[in-house]
């Protein structure tokens, strides 16, 4: 029998492992993990915090050497109760609110921004964000930032930013909230920005299907920049995150906190997001 206790193991608990940037981040853990033999145990909470807690006792009972975490919550008492049993632990796509606990994040609040002024500068006034819900923080931070683009900007986000929340943080989620747009009566934007690519590809689907122009009749910007984002029929405009660097760096964060013990000194590492123009949002 395989015990976790006997190899030098690392659980991580993603959002989901279907979205391809959680597959890219956790490229970047494992190829880390393998340079110093560990290997890599992963599983998706789906955005539930129970099914997240869930995996982290498991991996726990299994001994891992350490676990990384995209949390479902804010809540990170069960983390930090984790790491007072001696458990290694670092956030993953999060940053830690508190200085004794490591984090390797993105900044979101600076990628809305980037992809709403993008929008705003190629003259869209009226602009829907399909997010999440705001009680998951890239959502929330996403928002915030497509916020600060239209107060740089003079506009009233009141009247130019319309919030639709999708089902799901996918492909599916961008479809129904893309025809939940297009049969509101209210005027219909002229560009959509999504929180996540998969979201951009089911709005990409549906756009394609009702006949409407891309971009001229709506502009689409994602977020992720994924692997697939410059290869579909309309190349995506996408916000990159730095994937395989964030979870590299978790993992090196991880594995030091191993070796060091109580030497170690944690650290918040921050990564900053970069805005990718293709065919989806620049009529040029
Ligand atoms: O799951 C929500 C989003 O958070 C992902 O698409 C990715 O952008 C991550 O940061």
């Amino acid at each position: 029998q395989l015990r976790a206790g006997t190899i030098t193991t690392v659980g991580a608990v993603v959002l989901d492992i279907g979205n391809p940037f959680f597959t890219e981040v956790a490229r970047g853990v494992e190829d880390r993990l393998a340079e110093d033999d560990f290997t890599l145990m992963l599983a998706s909470s789906d955005e539930d915090p129970a099914r997240e807690s869930r995996y982290l006792k498991l991996f726990e009972e299994h001994g891992v050497q350490g676990v990384l975490v995209v949390p479902s919550s804010d809540d990170l008492d069960p983390l930090l109760e984790m790491r007072a049993r001696g458990v290694n632990v670092v956030l993953l796509d999060a940053t830690s609110p508190v200085p004794d606990l490591s984090s390797a994040a993105v900044n979101d609040v600076a990628g809305g921004q980037l992809a709403a002024a993008h929008l705003i500068a190629t003259g869209h006034t009226r602009i829907a964000f399909v997010n999440g819900p705001h009680s998951i923080r890239q959502c929330r931070d996403r928002y915030a930032g497509a916020l600060r683009a239209f107060d740089a900007a003079g506009l009233d986000a009141r009247d130019g930013l319309v919030e639709i929340t999708a089902p799901s943080l996918n492909a599916d989620g961008g479809e129904a909230a893309m025809l939940s747009l297009l049969a509101d009566p209210a005027p219909r934007p002229t560009a959509v920005f999504c929180v996540n690519d998969l979201v951009a590809l089911g709005v990409q689907r549906t756009l394609r299907r009702e006949g409407i122009a891309m971009p001229t009749e709506m502009a689409v910007v994602g977020y992720d920049d994924v692997n697939f984002a410059g290869e579909l029929a309309t190349p995506l405009t996408s916000v990159r995150q730095p994937k395989h660097q964030l979870g590299y760096r978790a993992a090196d964060l991880l594995l030091a906190q191993h070796e060091q013990g109580d030497r170690f000194h944690h650290e918040q590492v921050q990564f900053q997001p970069e805005l990718v123009v293709r065919a989806s949002s620049s009529p040029g």
